[in-house]
């Protein structure tokens, strides 16, 4: 199985990744709906936690996504696109990576700055390795909304993208994304 990607196809392992991702930030997303809209307490931090678990996961994953997509070539794009979309396109999708990344990150030190522990299901918690502080956490959670600005920012302009290159362009980009193998 070809395990990293090449200058002619992402590698399977790049495609479901990406794919679980994009799952699992749907599923905080609903999740965090939910929470809004649950009956009792008692059922919003159940939701809270499986939540947290989502979250450390697409952490977890997300580390090595963003090492693999910085230290491996991006398969060359399909069709003849402008050089200039083909360079915005590649670093909104680095900086989404990143972004998975340290916004996790933002939300641990946000929560451990407010003397909050993130709990997990099971009775399992993720150290807080911060004191608890007020001004960290005014420091931490600007820089929160400014990172998930500019990540929904980028986010739907890497949507729109896929969007255009699949029904205006009708190229196999989408499907390349997909698992079709295409030829360059
Ligand atoms: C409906 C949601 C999404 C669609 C339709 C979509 C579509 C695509 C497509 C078509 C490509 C291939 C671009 C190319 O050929 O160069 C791609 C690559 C990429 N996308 Fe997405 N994407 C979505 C969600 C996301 C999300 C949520 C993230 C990250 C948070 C993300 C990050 C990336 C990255 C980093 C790449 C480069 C390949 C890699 O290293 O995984 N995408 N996406």
């Amino acid at each position: 199985m070809q395990l990293r990607d090449n200058g002619l196809r992402f590698s399977p392992i790049t495609i479901a990744l990406h794919w679980v991702v994009a799952f699992l930030l749907l599923a905080i997303f609903i999740l965090q709906v939910l929470i809004g809209h649950a009956s009792s307490a008692a059922l919003q931090q159940e939701l809270g936690r499986v939540q947290n678990l989502l979250g450390l996961m697409l952490f977890l994953v997300s580390i090595y996504r963003f090492w693999a997509r910085i230290s491996a070539y991006h398969p060359l794009p399909v069709g003849t696109p402008n050089p200039i979309e083909v360079i915005i396109s590649r670093s909104v999708a680095v900086s989404l990576a990143l972004a998975m990344v340290l916004l996790p990150i933002a939300i641990w030190a946000s929560r451990a700055a407010a003397g909050d522990v993130v709990e997990l299901p099971g009775g399992w918690w993720i150290p807080s390795l911060l004191p608890a502080n007020e001004a960290l956490k005014q420091v931490v959670d600007g820089l929160f909304d400014i990172g998930a600005t500019a990540f929904l920012a980028g986010l739907a302009l890497h949507i729109f993208g896929a969007v255009k290159n699949h029904f205006l362009l009708k190229n196999n980009t989408l499907k390349r994304m997909l698992g079709k193998h295409v030829e360059l």
